[in-house]
């Protein structure tokens, strides 16, 4: 039924595959404090081992007042840049009770490298229970470097994974942090994280409506189609610009290249209107309301021509000169060891930690989602196979999902999954981020507040206050503040 498209476009991959929160914007002339270096050790599972590396930090003293608090915001997986030190909602709640801020990386990120590359031997180094290590160890150093008073509070803070991690942190070090702002957490191991393409679906409901939906379910139902045949390889080589003919006797090629178009349309959910623009962020603009605008302009033609048409935009925007649809491009890609090569954009170390702890893979096996058939688990389940390779499989001992299943299943075992079992965290989401399906359920308890805000994306409540920030958005950053001031009068 789909014509074979004689796409004159030529047609488009990002992924929103990672809960990654994005710097905040920032004005030219904001003076950055110089990074600084922790000695940290490298396994602190391992008293007799005393191995140690430089990690990065960040200090903003400008607010402190003495005997105020102390802010720690966590790193992800990517490099916590300084940025994060002078901007963001956290600096104004810094302000507003005289804390003290450190910003700390997370280890194999960024410039904080343990080891010296990102062998698997070395890749084991790297994990959530480590990390929390380094925050405690990291506090302990900092309480005695500025000769904190006793009792000092501190209030750890994090969006996306570091969000999970602020969590956690209260969860298992009680005596060291005293409450954390948790933002659009994933608190939930799981495999198979379907909910998340059915999470964008409804996002894209609720902010466009049905026609935009069907569009792109309509668009990817016609490339799924042009997968099944030598003409609609050709097609779809021309269409979405790929770097290389599409050869559909790999299927492994096709999930990815599916995974790819889909990723179009993900991550401008997972960021919908946040205030990102201007630091470096060039696609901030582009909105699922212009995305569905462009979905629904029949003079683009059939709904495929118009998401090829989204994919050239993209493609501009971010100035990509073709689409690497390849799966052994981006397995050479993430099995270069070298944390200098330009091949690291921490997708060997972040896969890894799916791999190993938390799943999180954004399969399109679920009903509910416009994606199409072709974004099976399998084809997760195959990069950690191939990226970490017969070294993984001898740590984990078996070459099947069961190994990523007993990894899931250990670590909801240690945190308890949805069922956190602490006090003093705000779990804070917005409704059309898709790593809510994964969050907290409306909490009855007091002492784990949830904040839910109405039509928000990924950590919208983190970023710096805009004029044109929605009353739920203001609503939501004035309740967090609020809840920091009640936590912070408590013993
Ligand atoms: C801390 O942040 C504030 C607000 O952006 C900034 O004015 C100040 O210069 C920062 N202080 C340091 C030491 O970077
Ligand atoms: C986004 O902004 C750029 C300029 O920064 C502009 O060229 C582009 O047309 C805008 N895109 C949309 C979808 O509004
Ligand atoms: C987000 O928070 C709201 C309010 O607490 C709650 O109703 C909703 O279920 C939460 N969503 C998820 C999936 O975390
Ligand atoms: C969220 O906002 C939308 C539109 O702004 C509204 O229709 C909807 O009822 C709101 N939902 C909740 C749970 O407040």
């Amino acid at each position: 039924m789909v014509p074979l498209l004689v796409i004159l476009l030529t047609l488009t991959g990002a992924w929103a595959g990672r809960p990654v929160l994005l710097p905040p914007p920032h004005a030219a002339d904001l003076v950055l404090p110089p990074d600084q270096w922790f000695t940290q050790k490298l396994d602190h599972n391992n008293p007799g081992d005393d191995r140690t590396w430089q990690q990065r930090y960040q200090v903003n003293d400008t607010f402190y007042q003495p005997g105020g608090p102390v802010f720690l915001m966590i790193g992800g997986e990517g490099p916590a840049t300084a940025i994060w030190v002078v901007a963001g909602q956290w600096i104004e709640y810094a302000q507003q009770y005289g804390a003290l801020c450190f910003q700390l990386e997370h280890r194999f990120y960024g410039e904080s490298r343990p080891t010296a590359d990102m062998s698997v031997e070395n890749l084991q180094y790297l994990s959530s229970e480590q990390a929390l290590a380094d925050l405690a160890s990291f506090s302990a150093a900092m309480t005695e470097q500025y000769a904190l008073p006793e009792g000092t509070k501190w209030v750890a803070f994090g969006g996306s994974y570091p969000g999970t991690l602020a969590a956690w942190y209260r969860l298992k070090y009680p005596d060291m942090v005293h409450a954390a702002v948790s933002t659009s957490a994933p608190l939930l191991a799981k495999t198979d994280f379907l909910e998340y393409k059915q999470v964008v679906k409804d996002s894209i409901y609720a902010k466009s409506g049905e026609q935009c939906y069907m569009n792109v379910q309509q668009a990817f139902a016609d490339a799924e189609q042009l997968l099944e045949h030598p003409i609609g390889w050709r097609s779809l080589t021309s269409a979405f610009q790929l770097c290389a003919a599409f050869d559909g006797t790999s299927s492994l090629d096709g999930n990815n290249l599916m995974q790819i178009l889909a990723d179009r349309i993900e991550s401008v959910v997972q960021y919908n209107e946040d205030n990102r623009a201007f630091s470096g962020h060039k696609d901030a603009n582009i909105t699922i309301g212009s995305v569905c605008e462009l979905m629904n302009d029949e003079s683009m033609g059939v709904p495929i021509e118009r998401l090829a048409a989204l994919n050239d935009l993209i493609m501009t925007v971010h100035e990509e000169t073709c689409v690497e649809h390849r799966y052994q491009s981006l397995i050479d890609k993430m099995t270069d060891l070298d944390f200098a090569s330009e091949n690291n954009d921490a997708t060997r170390t972040w896969i890894w930690q799916t791999c190993t702890e938390f799943g999180w893979y954004q399969t399109a096996e679920g009903a509910e989602q416009p994606f199409g058939q072709h974004i099976p688990l399998s084809y997760y389940i195959q990069q950690c196979i191939d990226a970490y390779g017969p070294e993984y499989v001898w740590i984990y001992g078996g070459y099947d999902q069961s190994f990523v299943d007993a990894a899931v299943a250990a670590t909801n075992a240690k945190y308890g999954g949805r069922d956190l079992a602490t006090s003093r965290v705000v779990l804070v989401n917005g409704s059309i981020d898709p790593w809510h399906a994964m969050g907290v359920i409306v909490s009855s308890d007091p002492a784990l507040p949830a904040v839910y805000i109405n039509g928000t994306a990924h950590c919208a409540n983190m970023y710096p206050a805009r004029a044109e920030d929605s009353p739920e958005l203001v609503a939501a950053r004035q309740q967090i503040g609020d809840l920091i001031g009640q936590w912070l009068q408590e013993d």
